[in-house]
């Protein structure tokens, strides 16, 4: 089977790129490098020793994309291209908006020229908004609380329809809860352009002596220590998810969403704390507010992508504190 990734230089989309080449997947690679770099792709070949086809390509290309389909047998697609900074979104709402939306209705058009139905899309627990209680399960309500989120929700909401006109789409919509880590390698991870939105990131960098101290977004929610709970999940656990949602794409009748999460919540000063220990290494920080659009209490109910896709984590917070630190050491 050949898959176009999008984003594969990405974060996730280059573990997920190491998970497909492992499994004997072909891989067409697509990226534009906003928020990635070809090193990646370097690091990807190096890890499996597999080579694959990449083309420097934006989504909001017609004609680039329409020439890695016609040049390519593109049997299925998974969907990691687009912006994801929380905070950069309410600053930049028209980029957001055209780059993900229009970007992957872009992509959406060149897959129905071509014949390509078969689609796994990077959605996001943010699309449970405030409303819900966690454990968050898929029959829940959704409503989004920044334009971040909002692309995710339109974009799922454009992919339903899609599939109630043509019966032919098979769509997985994967909604991660909080990815982090690093492949075992310490060659692919987390490089956050600029100063980081996300937890994970922004201690590797406290802890790298690059940034002074980590804001803790406040300390005064109905959590067990008052600060946010989160549901973390190695990012090689969320790759293998990846693999198992196609591996029953032709199952899939119509579009489904699938919670890639442990089901565990995590605080932030647990998660601080852990970081310290298994790296014995000190992070600075202070408690001050909340952050706007913040939920106390945000992890995962994964029991359909567990009975439906087999899915289940095997990394534990510790595996996801080391690797982070591993990787951000090596590079
Ligand atoms: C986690 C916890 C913060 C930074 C968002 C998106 C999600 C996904 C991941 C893109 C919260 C606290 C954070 C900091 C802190 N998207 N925090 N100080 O907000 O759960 O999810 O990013 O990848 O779709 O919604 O992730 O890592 O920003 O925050 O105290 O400097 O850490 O308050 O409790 P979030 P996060």
């Amino acid at each position: 089977m050949k898959v176009l990734v999008t984003g594969g230089a990405g974060f996730i989309g280059s573990h997920t790129c190491v998970e497909l080449l492992n499994n004997g997947y072909d891989v067409v690679v697509m990226d534009n490098f906003y928020n990635s770099s070809p090193d990646a792709l370097e690091a990807i070949k190096k890890i499996t020793g597999k080579d694959f086809k990449f083309y420097e390509c934006d989504m909001l290309d017609y004609d680039g994309v329409d020439k890695i389909f016609s040049e390519n047998e593109i049997d299925a697609v998974i969907h990691f291209a687009g912006l994801k900074a929380v905070g950069e979104s309410v600053e930049k709402p028209l980029f957001y908006y055209h780059t993900n939306i229009t970007g992957t209705l872009t992509l959406l058009k060149v897959m129905k020229k071509h014949n390509v139905k078969k689609i796994v899309f990077s959605s996001s627990a943010t699309v449970y908004g405030m409303g819900n209680v966690a454990p968050f399960n898929e029959s829940m309500p959704l409503s989004t609380t920044n334009p971040y989120g909002s692309t995710k929700l339109m974009i799922e909401d454009i992919l339903r329809d899609v599939c109630v006109s043509d019966a032919e789409w098979h769509v997985a919509l994967l909604r991660y809860f909080n990815p982090i880590g690093a492949h075992e390698s310490g060659l692919i991870g987390e490089r956050p352009n600029g100063i980081p939105n996300n937890l994970m990131p922004y201690v590797t960098m406290v802890a790298a002596g690059k940034l002074p101290c980590l804001s803790v977004y406040g300390d005064d929610y109905d959590t067990p220590d008052g600060t946010g709970v989160r549901d973390y999940i190695h990012v090689c656990d969320l790759a293998v998810g990846h693999i198992l949602a196609l591996k029953k794409i032709d199952d899939i009748k119509g579009a489904r969403a699938y919670n890639l999460g442990t089901g565990n919540g995590v605080s932030v000063l647990e998660l601080v704390h852990t970081f310290e220990k298994v790296n014995n290494i000190k992070v600075n920080y202070k408690i001050v507010d909340r952050r706007p659009g913040d939920i106390g209490t945000c992890y995962a109910d994964a029991t359909r992508a567990q009975t439906e896709l087999g899915f289940k984590t095997t990394h534990s917070v510790e595996d996801m504190c080391k690797s982070s630190w591993e990787f951000i050491k090596n590079n």
